[in-house]
């Protein structure tokens, strides 16, 4: 049979598959306003393409810890505040103090919006989650354009902050916006917390949620957040856990000053010796981890689970290639992403004391603290991990007989977050993505770690979902950032979608 004839047929034949089981329906064809919000949407992309130029054009950079830079955050969180008042939003810029800076300084921390638009006992509160500050960026490391100049080339918005994360900010206001200028009613409440030191650890955020808990937080239902990528270039992605991190630091300690290997070598227990043999002791060359009891925790495989895995867009060559890496340590599609969502991993990271100097120097040194840190997955727990951690090196340590100190200490302990993605906001982002992209999502999780999702999972309690709109190789935190046009007007057209489908499930 000819081979496209023979595609049609099969999809022809999965069609009424799906009529016929009706456990996935169709989706339905977009309803006269979906058309009408996606017909205004296209037709002022230029003007949404200029609030986000006018956003990028502003410096608000959180990492270097420069009064004028506060000062730019600051003038951006009032400028975003603006915009929602603009739409109708009561709007609450709330003053959360000053940061203190290890070397005494202290700086404002720019206020946290919290805003909502309807309270209608009726229909789901939605809250949005962003940020408006950015990485740090500079033309001369390497940028083609002025990152703070959005310029657009074929199709692609340069500029820092243009995916992480102002664009999908506005893409957010932008479909609000949309049923505001039609004049139709929202078929949602909205809420919003945008913050303004995401890049610098989200300081003060977790302690308003906290605060806000019974208050603002208590008509929400839902939590979304669009603050990562999609994990290719043109299939959209839903995200439903990240891991967590438990940080080691292992000093193995003989005095505090070093040594010369002619006048002691030879006659003392070496403290680098012990380190290696004890960052050596913690994962094999096939990359498991050797702590007795570390995957007892795993949440276990499932046959659904594992499917998702199988259905999603990854072109293993190309991320091996663009990462330069001649050979990873899985060799399939499913075991590659599965060692980096859904299985914890060990990394060593440095020796802190150890000669790292080109030379050669003679030294023995007297201390050294060796650093290392474990991704963690469901059903993992960091209180657990660092019990297990410490005994496995209290006992590698013993049989060495050494002489010397060894302190061990969990300097972080992030939990993992995981959603439940047969929650009804979901379901929603789905179909929305169905009606938008006419594609089912990638199911994604992240292998990095990501304290905001489970902060709200943990203190409102309620369904938290990342919904991306971004491109894999939109250069997050890098040179030449870029959202591309299509991702941002799309991605507005997608909350829009997404706004509409949690209204008809609320109906059902
Ligand atoms: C982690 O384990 C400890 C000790 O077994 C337990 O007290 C704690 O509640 C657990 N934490 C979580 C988040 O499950
Ligand atoms: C440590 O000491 C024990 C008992 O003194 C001895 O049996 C063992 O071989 C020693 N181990 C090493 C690695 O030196
Ligand atoms: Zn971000």
């Amino acid at each position: 049979m000819d081979p496209k004839l023979g595609r049609m047929v099969t999809s022809l034949l999965a069609y009424l598959l799906l009529l016929e089981g009706g456990m996935f329906s169709p989706s339905p064809p977009p309803s006269g306003l979906l058309e009408r919000v996606f017909q205004f949407i296209d037709l002022h992309q230029n003007e949404f393409v200029q609030i986000l130029k006018e956003w990028v054009a502003v410096e608000s950079d959180s990492v270097q810890p420069v009064p004028h830079l506060r000062q730019e955050l600051v003038r951006m969180m009032a400028l975003a505040a603006d915009k929602l008042r603009c739409l109708g939003a009561s709007v609450d810029s709330v003053d959360t103090g000053f940061q203190q800076l290890p070397d005494g300084q202290t700086l404002p921390i720019p206020p946290i919006i919290l805003a909502e638009l309807g309270n209608d006992p009726k229909k789901p509160t939605v809250c949005f989650y962003g940020h408006l500050d950015v990485q740090p960026a500079r033309q001369e490391d390497g940028w083609l354009t002025d990152p703070y100049t959005l310029t657009e080339v074929d199709g692609k918005l340069y500029g820092r902050g243009a995916t992480d994360n102002k664009g999908p900010v506005l893409a957010w206001i932008n479909a609000v916006s949309a049923f505001r200028a039609l004049e139709e009613d929202l078929p949602v409440n909205i809420k919003f917390i945008i913050e303004g030191m995401e890049e610098a650890g989200s300081v003060a955020l977790e302690e308003l949620v906290r605060k806000e808990k019974d208050r603002f937080f208590s008509s929400v239902d839902y939590i979304v957040i669009s603050d990562n990528l999609w994990i290719n270039q043109g299939k959209p992605a839903l995200t439903y856990g990240t891991r967590g991190n438990s940080y080691f630091r292992v000093e193995v300690k003989c005095r505090d000053q070093d040594f010369h290997s002619g006048t002691f070598g030879g006659i003392l227990h070496e403290p680098m010796a012990d380190l290696v043999a004890l960052l050596g002791s913690l994962v094999d060359s096939s990359g498991h981890i050797l702590i007795p009891g570390i995957y007892d925790q795993v949440a276990p495989l499932t046959e659904e689970e594992r499917k998702m895995y199988k259905a999603i867009d990854l072109d293993l060559e190309e991320y091996r290639h663009s990462s330069h890496v001649k050979k990873f340590l899985f060799d399939t599609k499913e075991e590659i992403l599965m060692h980096l969502w859904r299985y914890p991993s060990l990394s060593i990271h440095g020796i802190e004391g150890a000669f790292d100097e080109p030379g050669a120097k003679t030294v023995i040194p007297g201390r050294v603290i060796g650093k290392f840190s474990i991704r963690l997955v469901p059903h993992m727990n960091t209180s657990v991990v660092e019990k297990q951690v410490k005994q496995h090196l209290e006992h590698i340590f013993s049989k060495r007989n050494s002489s010397n100190q060894m302190t061990v200490s969990m300097t972080l302990g992030l939990q993992p977050w995981m959603a439940n993605i047969k929650d009804n906001q979901y379901l929603a982002a789905k179909r929305a993505i169905k009606t938008v992209f006419g594609t089912e999502p990638d199911m994604t999780r992240d292998g990095s770690t990501i304290p905001i999702a489970r902060i709200f999972q943990d203190i409102i309690q309620k369904s938290v979902m990342m919904l991306p709109l971004g491109a894999v190789d939109d250069g997050e935190h890098s040179q030449n950032e870029k959202i591309n046009r299509w991702n941002y007007i799309e991605g507005s057209k997608l909350f829009a979608a997404f706004f509409l489908e949690m209204a008809k499930l609320r109906l059902q």
